[in-house]
């Protein structure tokens, strides 16, 4: 369906073409004067030099043609030649009724659905997850939400860090502790055990020890690097290790992402991409993308409208190791081969820009990609602490994302709770829902390029532009619709034009969601979504301020209310959806 804007400039055209201007200057855009008009059109200004007339001789001329519109009810011709523009409240009404029977509530699906692949997450296997994957866990889980929202096919990778010295370092310190282990013996040629000789807390543990040791003791990285080699090559007790390792540490990891309320179609590793490398490295050299640079093999990269320096990519180190460059190659690779994406999305930390910058520009230049195959980055900003530093515990360590979770829950519970009679039960429940919204919204309603201030206590605030106040006022309109349908039945009908100002108000925001949601996937941009529902939030506690609708005595306006409140909860709740939260039943 057309968008309400559509529309709109579709009548102005027309009456530009009436009164003899070319539809060219028949732009409409949103009134920067409220106070004035909703709408404006300043096309008389730039047609006065084509046509030389006075701006308001034209004005006039286009507005003697919308005297009986349909969907302007004021239409005012302004000095120097501005025209004002008000909508007729049965043209909005309208407009709404035509939403509500749209399946997706006025968003164009897109015509050539593409197949987008986005990297997001990026957690690294035994490491816990800490704030700096919050992030693009919640970012990327909004892109592809808004993606699918337009009809494109989103497919989400994890992209598992597993083949990094982290996983020697694990190694290492097992075999100190645990020399016994069959793993460790040369000769051992029996079946390895089922069960992993570690849990998920041991295995928390062991990281952080042997990563604390690599750093003061030179022959333990030694040990760490020669396993993390022996792995790479093969050494089947290594391999069997590196698969407790893998499943006890995927496993937890699947449990926090479902706390985030966050999904991946595909749980990919860095491993995965390494079969893929030797034929790649063979391929780089046969055509003459690489070459050999003090020993190491390096593809340049630079471009003559360079302003900076880009360094080359370096394929391989001197010693024949590959790098992160190696196997984010190698999974392009893997990626055009199995799922032949349109787009590459990267959602990563903003301080990865300059080695993307080398990734995609090797990717093309090696035609590892075909020529229109998109490759993105968006970078996003650090999550910082009040102290403008990056977010850190009380203690000053970095943050696990649990604890993080578990203190802002027990926040929204105390507020919960405080002066009301709760089950415990439920409250820690909504506490959850609740909870997330602010972390989500909190992050997300900032431009993700950005850095920004996590604020756990503006953050939960049921009060401004915060993940609270947006489900506080959802779970307003659903608690009128329970009350009004505790007596009568869910109404038929239509919904009538605006009884008032505040309610023409709320109609006119209602009416953007579908170029909200479209606006917001062309940018990659879930900030316009958090804007968008702040703004109908707003319009809706206006509105309901000044309107009693369940005492209502006209049955047919409270019908058509009803039928207002039934779409509004409907946008809020899609446009929460494509954020990533949801909304409870009470709050
Ligand atoms: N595991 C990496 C990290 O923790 C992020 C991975 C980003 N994605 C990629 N394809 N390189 O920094």
């Amino acid at each position: 369906m057309k968008k309400i804007s559509e529309k709109i400039t579709s009548e102005m055209i027309a009456a530009f073409q009436k009164a003899g201007y070319d539809e060219k200057f028949a732009k409409v855009g949103i009134s920067n004067r409220p106070d004035l008009c909703e709408y404006q059109c300043n096309g008389a200004m730039a047609a006065a030099k084509a046509y030389k007339k006075a701006p308001i001789m034209i004005a006039n001329d286009v507005v003697a043609q919308l005297a009986d519109s349909e969907v302007f009810s004021s239409v005012e011709a302004v000095n120097p030649g501005f025209i004002n523009l008000k909508l007729k409240e049965a043209f909005v009404s309208a407009y709404l009724n035509e939403m509500r029977a749209d399946t997706y509530l006025s968003v164009t699906q897109a015509e050539n659905p593409q197949t987008i692949m986005l990297d997001y997450g990026g957690p690294n296997v035994a490491k816990p997850l800490h704030v700096g994957h919050l992030r693009s866990a919640i970012i990327g889980e909004s892109i592809k939400r808004l993606g699918r929202a337009v009809g494109h096919k989103m497919i989400g990778d994890v992209h598992l860090g597993d083949w990094g010295l982290q996983m020697g370092l694990i190694i290492t310190e097992l075999k100190l502790r645990k020399p016994e282990l069959v793993y460790f013996q040369e000769d051992f040629s029996g079946e390895y055990p089922k069960e992993a000789p570690f849990t998920i807390s041991e295995l928390e543990e062991i990281y952080p020890a042997a990563s604390a040791k690599s750093k003061v003791d030179e022959e333990y990285k030694a040990q760490a690097m020669e396993a993390t080699h022996l792995l790479q090559q093969g050494t089947p007790g290594y391999m069997a290790l590196w698969n407790h390792i893998m499943t006890v540490s995927v496993n937890d990891l699947k449990k926090n992402y479902e706390k985030l309320n966050v999904s991946f179609d595909l749980w990919k590793k860095e491993s995965d991409a390494q079969p893929y490398i030797p034929e790649m490295v063979q391929y780089m050299k046969d055509n003459d993308y690489a070459h050999l640079d003090q020993g190491a093999l390096v593809v340049d990269v630079k471009e003559e409208t360079d302003t900076k320096e880009i360094p080359p990519c370096m394929i391989l180190k001197s010693d024949g190791a590959s790098l992160y460059n190696t196997t984010d190659l190698a999974t392009i690779v893997e990626r055009m081969k199995l799922f032949h994406p349109d787009e590459i999305c990267y959602v990563v930390d903003k301080r990865q820009e300059l080695y993307f910058t080398q990734v995609f520009r090797c990717a093309r230049k090696t035609k590892l990609v075909e020529e229109d195959t998109r490759l993105q980055f968006l970078g996003f900003g650090t999550m910082n602490g009040k102290d403008g530093k990056p977010f850190k515990t009380r203690e000053g360590g970095v943050m696990r994302l649990e604890h993080l979770l578990e203190e802002i829950n027990e926040e929204m519970y105390k507020k919960i709770v405080d002066n009301r009679s709760v089950k415990e039960e439920d409250a820690r429940k909504t506490a959850q829902m609740v909870g997330l919204a602010a972390i989500k919204y909190g992050d997300l309603s900032n431009q993700a390029s950005k850095d920004y201030i996590f604020d756990i206590e503006r953050f939960t605030s049921f009060e401004g532009d915060t993940g609270p106040y947006i489900l506080y006022t959802t779970v307003r309109i659903k608690s009128i619709l329970n009350k009004y349908m505790e007596t009568k039945e869910l109404p038929e009908g239509t919904i009538l034009p605006a009884a008032s100002d505040s309610e023409k108000a709320l109609m006119m925001e209602m009416a953007k969601y579908g170029s909200v949601i479209e606006g917001a996937f062309a940018d990659k941009a879930p900030h316009k979504v958090c804007a968008y529902i702040y703004d109908v939030a707003n319009a809706f506690n206006h509105f309901y301020h000044e309107t009693k609708i369940l005492s209502e005595e006209n049955e047919e306006q409270q019908k058509s209310w009803i039928q207002l409140l039934i779409l509004c909860r409907d946008i809020l709740e899609k446009c929460v959806d494509v954020l990533g939260f949801e909304v409870p039943e009470r709050m």
